[in-house]
């Protein structure tokens, strides 16, 4: 005899985003607020002044890349259960992408899952991480090969935090805004062409059409069946950079600035697109600082790497190139050659 299980599910998962001067949020629930040692001192007070809950409880980890993996998630665990947090209570993701990542991972699988909101305070987490439910950690084999997909509660912007990221870390989240407008709207990549982010309208402006795009890919593909794949270009390249260089030695934004150029190249030996929209891509990237080129000690090993990555599917690598500017192909049939090539210029 056979027995149908029939879940007819009908869930909502929808959340809003909210930019701007971050408005006091209430809690009837128990909180927890994850943040790092770098971000606590700086900024907690101002965030816990802003929270009304019965109860507020700070969760402070190690910073760096290098924790974001399975022991740190079992120490915040541990203290979720400490704290005596319950399915209703709600975790808020204070800090980068790193926090936002491994929080939303906490939150989806603490006690089968309860509610977290996302504070990010890098831009690289403002633009892109924070938004759409990726949530995980790395281990030994590579990048985020661990995780779930998660939506938060909300998410909430206030690029006031930023006055205090250094430098590198600004320039990360630049070169993810630069990998959103080269590959999905064209008009927004010649406005980049164009403006000084320093300036802080022109910065809001770059996050509120970053954040829009994102939202878009999103609502399409949630779970990266198709589109939100689209959102990889430069990646493939960038995690073997990441993890060839040691994780966080090349920060994540860096190393995608190199792998667009990389994964431009690829796209040049293809036909798809133009040496001089090529050429325009690269210099955006220089143009705000960024350093295009990276050389491997050992281009075969380099491609071998691509082979671990999770977006490998039957040892068939995908990649997303340019299809001139403000458009984007999956290509999954790009010969070694040409690969190893893109791989070997390293930018030049
Ligand atoms: N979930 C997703 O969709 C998604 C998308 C892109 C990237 N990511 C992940 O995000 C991570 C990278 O995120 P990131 O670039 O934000 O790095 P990060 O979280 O490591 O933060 C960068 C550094 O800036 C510090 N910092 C953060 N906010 C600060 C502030 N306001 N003032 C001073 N210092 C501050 C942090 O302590 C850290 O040292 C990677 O692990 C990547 O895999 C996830
Ligand atoms: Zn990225």
């Amino acid at each position: 005899m056979d027995i149908e299980i029939v879940l007819n599910k009908n869930i909502d998962d929808s959340y809003k985003i909210y930019l701007g001067d971050l408005d006091p949020l209430r809690f009837e629930t128990k909180v927890a607020i994850v943040t790092n040692k770098t971000i606590a001192p700086i900024h907690l007070a101002a965030l816990r002044s802003k929270i009304s809950a019965p109860e507020i409880s700070e969760i402070i980890i190690d910073d760096g890349e290098e924790y974001k993996n399975l022991q740190t998630i079992e120490k915040i665990l541990d203290r979720l259960c400490d704290l005596r947090l319950d399915r209703r209570s709600v975790l808020i993701a204070f800090g980068g992408g790193v926090i936002g990542d491994m929080t939303g991972f906490c939150a989806a699988i603490y006690q089968r899952g309860i509610s977290f909101v996302q504070i990010p305070t890098t831009l690289l987490a403002m633009v892109d991480a924070s938004v759409g439910g990726k949530t995980g950690v790395n281990n030994s084999y590579g990048k985020n090969l661990i995780g779930a997909f998660y939506q938060p509660l909300s998410v909430h912007i206030d690029p006031a935090w930023l006055k205090t990221l250094p430098k590198r870390e600004f320039l990360s989240g630049i070169a993810e805004i630069i990998k959103m407008a080269a590959t999905l709207d064209k008009g927004f990549f010649e406005w980049l062409e164009k403006v000084d982010l320093n300036d802080d309208k022109t910065l809001k402006e770059a996050i509120v059409r970053s954040i829009r795009l994102k939202a878009r890919i999103v609502m399409q593909d949630e779970k990266e069946s198709g589109a939100r794949a689209a959102l990889n270009y430069g990646h493939t390249f960038a995690h073997a950079i990441e993890k060839e260089s040691g994780y966080g030695v090349i920060l994540h934004g860096e190393s995608v600035a190199m792998g667009m150029v990389m994964a431009n190249r690829l796209a040049l030996s293809l036909g798809l697109i133009k040496d001089e929209e090529a050429l325009r891509i690269k210099q955006a990237i220089k143009k705000f600082g960024l350093n295009p080129y990276y050389k491997t000690p050992n281009p075969e090993l380099f491609y071998e790497s691509f082979f671990l990555d999770k977006k490998t599917k039957n040892n068939n690598i995908t990649f997303v190139l340019p299809r001139n500017i403000g458009d984007y192909i999956f290509v999954s049939d790009a010969p070694k050659k040409l690969v190893l090539e893109a791989i070997e210029k390293g930018g030049e």
